[in-house]
C-alpha cells in the first residue's frame, strides 16, 4: 500500500491518498448501492481512499447516490477521505430558481451548500472543500468568512480552489489558507505546465489535484490526430516499460515536481488499478518529452 500525502506541509493540509477517486460519472452508472458500495470498498482496498465530489455531480445526484452506499458500512467512513466543491450553479430541476448557469461565492451559498453535502454524504465533516470555478464577482473576505465559519464549527477541515489561474489563487491566498488548486492536465491540454499554474504550486510546495487525467477518457478512444498521435506515443512508452497506456499516462503527471496528485474517473477497479501502477514507475526525461512533444505537435525550442 503506496503511503498517504498531505498536499501541503506549509498549511498542514488534509492527507490523502496519492491517486484520488472521482465520482463525477456515478450518476452515469446506473448501480444499485451495494454496486457504489463495492466500487469504493474496492478502491480502498488498492489504497485510493480519497473521493472527489461536487455539489453538482449527476445534475445534484452523486453527492446523495455516494451518501446512500456509504450509509450501509457506516464503519467505512473512518477510512476514506471526502472532497467536495462549491460555486456553480446550474439550471436544472433540482435548482428552480436558477434562470441562467451562473456561480455564486457568497457566504450564504457556501455555508448552504456544505450543509447540503454533509447531510447527502452522510457525514458530519468534509476533509476539503473547493470553490469550483473562479467567480468574476468573488470577494475574497466573504469567501474567508465562509471558509473561517465553516471551520469553526467543525464541518470543513481543509479549504482549497479548482481551475483557479495563479492570480486568482494568489488573491484567496492572501485571505485564508489554500491546500490546492484542482486542475486539468494531461498531454492534451498542456496550458498548466506553462501558464504559472504548476510553478504556483511547486513555489508553495503544494500538490496539485489533476481533474481529467486521461481526458475523459480521449487518450484512450480519441479518433482524433492529436489523440491518436498521444496514444502512440504512451503505447511506445509503455512498451518499453511493459505497461498499459492508461498507465504511462498517470506516470507522465505524477513525474512532474509539483507531485500531483491525479483524480481518476473510472467506473472500473481494473482501470483505478492501472493508475495505482504508475505510483510504482519513473519516466526518464525523454519519455516525458516524448509524450510532450506529441501533445505540443512540435519539438521543444
Ligand atoms: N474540478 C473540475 O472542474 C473537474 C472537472 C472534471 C472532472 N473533475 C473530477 O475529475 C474526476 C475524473 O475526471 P474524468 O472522469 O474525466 O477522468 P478520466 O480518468 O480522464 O476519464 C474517465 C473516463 O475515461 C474512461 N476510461 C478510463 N480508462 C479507459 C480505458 N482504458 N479505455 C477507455 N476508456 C477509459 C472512463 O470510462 P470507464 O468508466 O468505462 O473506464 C471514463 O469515462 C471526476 O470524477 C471529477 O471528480 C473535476
Amino acid at each position: 500500500m503506496h503511503q498517504m500525502i498531505r498536499t501541503t506541509k506549509e498549511h498542514d493540509g488534509p492527507l490523502m491518498s496519492r491517486i484520488v477517486a472521482g465520482a463525477w460519472r456515478m450518476g452515469d452508472w446506473n448501480w444499485s448501492a451495494q454496486e457504489r458500495l463495492r466500487w469504493i470498498e474496492q478502491c480502498v482496498e488498492l489504497g485510493v481512499t480519497t473521493f472527489d465530489h461536487a455539489d453538482i455531480y449527476g445534475d445534484y445526484t452523486v453527492e446523495q447516490l455516494f451518501g446512500e452506499a456509504l450509509a450501509l458500512a457506516p464503519g467505512l467512513r473512518a477510512t476514506i477521505q471526502l472532497v467536495t466543491k462549491c460555486g456553480i450553479c446550474l439550471t436544472s430541476p433540482a435548482r428552480p430558481a436558477h434562470r441562467v448557469k451562473h456561480y455564486d461565492t457568497s457566504f450564504e451559498h457556501i455555508v448552504r451548500s456544505v450543509e447540503q453535502s454533509l447531510r447527502l454524504l452522510h457525514t458530519e465533516r468534509i476533509e476539503l472543500l473547493l470553490i469550483h470555478r473562479p467567480d468574476a464577482l468573488m470577494d475574497a473576505d466573504v469567501v474567508a468568512a465562509a471558509f473561517t465559519h465553516l471551520q469553526l464549527q467543525g464541518k470543513v477541515e481543509h479549504f482549497g480552489v479548482s481551475n483557479f489561474s495563479p492570480a486568482q489563487f494568489e488573491l484567496l491566498a492572501s485571505r485564508f489558507p489554500l491546500v490546492t488548486n484542482q486542475v486539468e492536465l494531461h498531454p492534451l491540454h498542456l496550458a498548466p505546465l506553462h501558464d504559472g499554474t504548476l510553478d504556483q504550486c511547486q513555489q508553495r510546495r503544494m500538490q496539485p489535484m489533476i481533474w481529467s487525467p486521461l481526458a475523459g477518457g480521449r487518450l484512450l478512444t480519441g479518433d482524433d490526430a492529436v489523440a491518436v498521435r498521444v496514444r502512440a506515443a504512451l503505447g511506445a512508452v509503455g512498451a518499453r516499460h511493459r505497461v498499459s497506456v492508461a498507465t504511462v499516462a498517470f506516470a507522465w503527471l505524477l513525474r512532474h515536481p509539483s507531485r500531483p496528485i491525479p483524480v481518476a474517473g473510472s467506473r472500473r477497479i481494473e482501470a483505478m488499478r492501472e493508475a495505482v501502477t504508475a505510483l510504482d514507475m519513473s519516466l526518464d526525461v525523454q519519455d516525458w518529452t516524448e509524450i510532450w512533444t506529441a501533445g505540443s505537435g512540435h519539438e521543444v525550442p
